[in-house]
């Protein structure tokens, strides 16, 4: 972990941090499910810093919401219990454990004396929300919708693989559903996923996870329904502990990266990449002023259009109507109302001519210009303009959108290519004075308008010369200067980690951000250093970020600038 010359990095929250009194983190793994259920959860990704105060006292106080996108299974359990799932039944235990560290961390944490932070054990705002906690429906798709009848889960539960974020004016979280497709699967050898189904990448097998096995939820030939309840992005009131998460299901169901919302003529937009190679990009308008649908007890997220982006050849674009009734989906057609539209979100793109694109990560909006930029992390086929020309794209590009009249509520933009990234020795297109780097995901505007930029090269890529990545070296955040076209690498993370998260105190002086798996099995450093992680030798990668031999946590990561002043500047 390297960040600039003065710039001091600090660990919190790692997995396993104990949010309540009575439970103690175990350097073995051996904490049951129970004990994950009342801990920091495991792989932190999309998060944001809620100031529990105005004014001063909210630059050193808040609420931390993070995001947890799965497990490892070489890491969470112990020794004595095998790290190869597959093609063992996972036993209820070990897949309640998983379930426990999936979801979301409310902390709240303080600023100390020294201007380190720490957390606050016990604190009444602290909350695990999992894999299993109760949700509601809200918006077109209701909870009682025959396509979510589960005779398994009659009130549904849990979020999974939780990624990027957003947060609304009204002060709630969204995290958002990505890969939940994998969780599910079968022994039935002659069960084939339906149309629907297979557009979401659901298959007999999953992630070779084998929770059905031991969970009938996740088992395809018991119970096909429960896989409905997931793709969703769902909003979390961070200050109210006992609150139900919802569902917000207008805002379409797909493997939702992030979702990014911001204020335009007083209605909420909220953009959404959809990351699967040849996949879209959303954005869903409220349909009034989200203060009069506050005022009359509505959610501004239940009321609106969905769009998706065609984008040109020559650097125009539309905003296409997820709408039922509209252009091709008809009743006629067989679109039955507006919640089989949503249910069916990206088949009925595919019907709108949607443009492909390179697996669209996070948004992120310059709140004074309104401009978006979006990620767009690597990919192939789809040979377009707007996928940077290059098929395959190993290192992606980042493309920046200007909605007509800088207004974000808008349905023309122009867009062009913000950044191509990548490295000039392997790919002439990218600009020698550039920093090389691949794959960005994570991105975010600052107050000042900086870009930052984190990047997840997958680890069967990253450092090795035979994916053109070996000059990059690990995961990284960088920062970009859209006045002056200037990029400059912030940081690098351990070995075998993604760079995502990002978020800051209102002062601009404390920055968080997450490093996600740490020491996960990286071809690499596999094959230097004697073979994948295991749950019996867990540190073959990494045993960040304690490095007395102690087995490698994802974990938040405090920046400071040594003066005391902003962050970027
Ligand atoms: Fe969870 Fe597309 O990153
Ligand atoms: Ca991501
Ligand atoms: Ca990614």
């Amino acid at each position: 972990m390297r960040v600039p010359d003065g710039y001091t990095w600090d660990v919190l929250v790692p997995w396993g941090t104990p949010l309540f009194d009575g439970v103690t983190w175990q350097e073995d793994a051996s904490n049951t499910a129970a004990d994950q259920a009342r801990q920091v959860g495991f792989n932190h990704d999309g998060m944001h810093y809620f100031p529990l105060s105005e004014r001063r006292r909210g630059r050193s106080r808040g609420l931390l919401v993070i995001n947890h996108e799965y497990s490892d299974a070489s890491q969470i359990y112990t020794a004595a219990q095998t790290s190869a799932i597959t093609p063992d039944a996972p036993g209820k235990e070990k897949v309640a454990k998983a379930l426990a560290a999936h979801g979301v961390t409310v902390v709240e944490i303080a600023e100390l004396e020294d201007g380190s932070w720490t957390h606050v054990v016990g604190s009444r705002y602290n909350r695990r929300i999992t894999g299993t906690t109760p949700m509601a429906f809200s918006g077109p798709v209701a909870a009682s919708h025959p396509m979510l009848a589960s005779s398994i889960s009659p009130t549904p539960r849990g979020t999974l693989n939780n990624c990027a974020n957003g947060y609304t004016p009204w002060g709630t979280y969204l995290t958002c559903e990505e890969n939940w497709n994998g969780y599910f699967g079968s022994d039935v050898t002659t069960l084939t996923p339906s149309a629907l189904e297979a557009r979401y990448g659901v298959s007999r097998t999953g992630f070779g996870y084998n929770w059905h096995r031991a969970e009938p939820r996740f088992d395809l030939a018991v119970n096909r329904n429960e896989l409905n309840h997931f793709g969703w992005v769902v909003e979390v009131d961070p200050t109210n502990p006992n609150s139900t998460p919802v569902k917000r299901t207008a805002l379409g169901r797909i493997k939702h990266e992030g979702a990014t919302c911001v204020e335009a003529r007083g209605r909420v937009v909220v953009y959404t990449g959809d990351d699967e190679n040849g996949d879209y990009l959303y954005k869903f308008v409220g349909d009034r002023k989200w203060r009069e649908h506050r005022a009359r007890r509505r959610s501004p997220l239940d009321h609106g259009t969905l769009y998706v982006a065609q984008f040109d050849g020559t650097g125009g674009g539309t905003w296409l109507p997820i709408v039922h009734g509209s252009g091709p989906l008809t009743t006629g057609n067989g679109w039955v109302d507006q919640a089989d539209v949503l249910i069916r979100t990206r088949q009925a793109a595919d019907a709108l001519g949607a443009t492909r694109c390179h697996r669209p990560e996070w948004v992120a909006v310059n709140e004074r210009t309104c401009d978006v930029y979006v990620a767009f992390t690597n990919g192939s086929g789809n040979n377009a303009p707007v996928n940077s020309n290059r098929d395959p794209n190993p290192y992606g590009h980042i493309v920046s959108l200007h909605e007509a009249g800088a207004d974000n509520t808008a349905l023309t933009f122009t867009w062009d290519i913000f950044i191509v990234a990548g490295d000039n020795a392997y790919d002439a297109t990218v600009p020698a004075t550039q920093p090389a780097f691949g794959s960005p995901d994570g991105l975010w505007v600052d107050g000042d308008g900086r870009v930052w930029i984190q990047t997840d090269i997958s680890n069967s890529s990253q450092n090795l010369a035979s994916r053109g990545y070996n000059n990059i070296g690990n995961n990284q955040m960088l920062v970009a200067d859209p006045n002056t076209g200037e990029i400059r690498r912030f940081l690098t993370g351990p070995r075998g980690c993604e760079l995502t998260g990002i978020t800051i105190t209102p002062d601009q002086r404390t920055m968080f951000v997450n490093i996600q798996h740490p020491g996960e099995s990286t071809t690499y450093w596999n094959n230097l250093n004697g073979g994948a992680p295991t749950t019996g030798n867990p540190t073959t990668v990494s045993t960040w970020p304690y490095h007395g031999g102690q087995r490698p946590r994802p974990a938040t990561v405090v920046i400071r600038k040594a003066d005391g002043g902003k962050i970027g500047s």
